[in-house]
């Protein structure tokens, strides 16, 4: 555990990563931490093979071991009951809320919090849209802002714990949160709630609503869309998606959550990746549509239309202040187009001046998707 708490999300960074959803504060004395971490994913891994094996010899998915499924984390009791009393507040009539998570970096003073509920204050009809924002605080530094910022937070618990009481939140690594995450995220499905999940480095300049396509289970994001809504070689991104809540989208998600361990070492998102093309998918008979980053773009890929644009994400960056200094770029780039008088908007062309830290080639993709990606930097 760090000493000072502000190790809460650790990134898989190194540039060997298509995207970074959170920012990166490795302090020098947490090698002892490192040390255990990688004992425990050791284990993990052992534990992995055995559930891989457990699973690809059993019939179908359901004969996993319940125990090995919702073994520490799950909502229960005390924490299930406010759950249930956030979402309740915040949903919107179609039993929909619009989730983010925060931890202490992200939700300190004059960083991605901020932008990104500035971006909700000057988007075009989205101040409505933060009464169904769902914050998730991830450490008690983050809900007590939170609270102070916003009408709906949520204190996540892990091993049962609530971290609203506790001084110090125990962090563990990035992996073990975006894991998390998928775990919460089932909670809210099983419990009725549609949601949208965006990444607070996401900002909003439009209502997404009227972008999701009417006949997708789970519609999601990309870091490089390449044109064809069903295609399951987009390259997805799993900080903003919409996900509503059916049987397939349950079944879905526990068994998403689940892939962990046939991928141990993976984040949720490459794992996605993975299962994406798994033939069980295909048996849930889930429906995946992936969003055009036209209008739901990124630093990968942006939007070219800001008449269009709905979301920027700050995906393929690295580093906080990185983010929150390029997200601010965007922001004064919309700010901009707003003033513009109504012809000259019609008209606009001009793109973005952001990114200008963040910018960088994702090293990790598939050759052909590399191609594609060297083809749209030329244009
Ligand atoms: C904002 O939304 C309204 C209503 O949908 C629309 O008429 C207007 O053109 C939008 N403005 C911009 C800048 O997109
Ligand atoms: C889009 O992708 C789907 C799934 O791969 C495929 O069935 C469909 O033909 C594609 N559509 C077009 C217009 O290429």
């Amino acid at each position: 555990m760090d000493a000072d708490g502000k190790t809460l999300f650790v990134e898989s960074e190194g540039g060997l990563h298509l995207t970074d959803h959170h920012s990166h504060h490795v302090h020098h004395h947490n090698h002892q931490l490192f040390r255990q971490i990688r004992q425990i994913a050791l284990l993990f891994g052992v534990i992995g093979v055995t559930c891989f094996i457990l699973y690809h010899s059993a019939d179908s998915f359901q004969s996993l071991p319940h125990s090995f499924y919702s073994p520490r984390h799950d909502q229960s009791g005390n924490g299930l009951v406010k759950l249930k009393k956030v979402l309740e507040k915040a949903k919107t009539e179609d039993r929909t809320v619009i989730i983010t998570t925060l931890n202490e970096a992200w939700a300190a003073p004059n960083s991605i919090f901020d932008v990104f509920l500035e971006s909700f204050e000057i988007g075009n009809q989205t101040q409505r849209l933060v009464n169904h924002l769902v914050v998730v605080a991830l450490d008690q530094k983050a809900y007590s802002r939170c609270l102070a910022l916003h009408p709906h937070c949520y204190a996540l618990s892990t091993n049962g714990k609530d971290f609203s009481s506790e001084a110090l939140f125990m962090t563990t690594d990035y992996l073990e949160m975006m894991w998390r995450r998928i775990h919460f995220l089932h909670s809210v499905l099983k419990l009725g709630y549609n949601f949208v999940l965006t990444d607070a480095d996401i900002i909003w300049f439009r209502d997404p609503f009227s972008r999701f396509y009417s006949d997708g289970d789970i519609q999601i994001a990309c870091d490089f869309f390449w044109g064809n809504s069903s295609d399951r070689n987009n390259l997805p991104n799993g900080g903003f998606n919409y996900v509503k809540s059916n049987h397939r989208t349950i079944e879905f998600y526990k068994f998403w959550y689940a892939s962990r361990a046939a991928y141990p070492g993976l984040n949720e998102q490459d794992v996605l990746n993975k299962i994406k093309f798994d033939p069980f998918v295909s048996q849930i008979g889930i429906k995946i549509r992936f969003l055009d980053t036209k209008y739901f773009g990124g630093f990968c890929q942006p939007s070219k239309d800001l008449n269009q644009v709905c979301t920027m994400h700050a995906n393929c960056c690295i580093g906080l202040d990185r983010k929150v200094h390029d997200l601010k770029v965007t922001l004064e780039d919309w700010r901009k187009f707003l003033m513009l008088p109504a012809n000259l908007k019609a008209s606009h062309t001009s793109s973005w001046t952001a990114p200008q830290l963040c910018s960088f080639i994702p090293v990790n993709l598939p050759t052909s998707a590399k191609n594609n990606v060297q083809q749209e930097r030329k244009n």
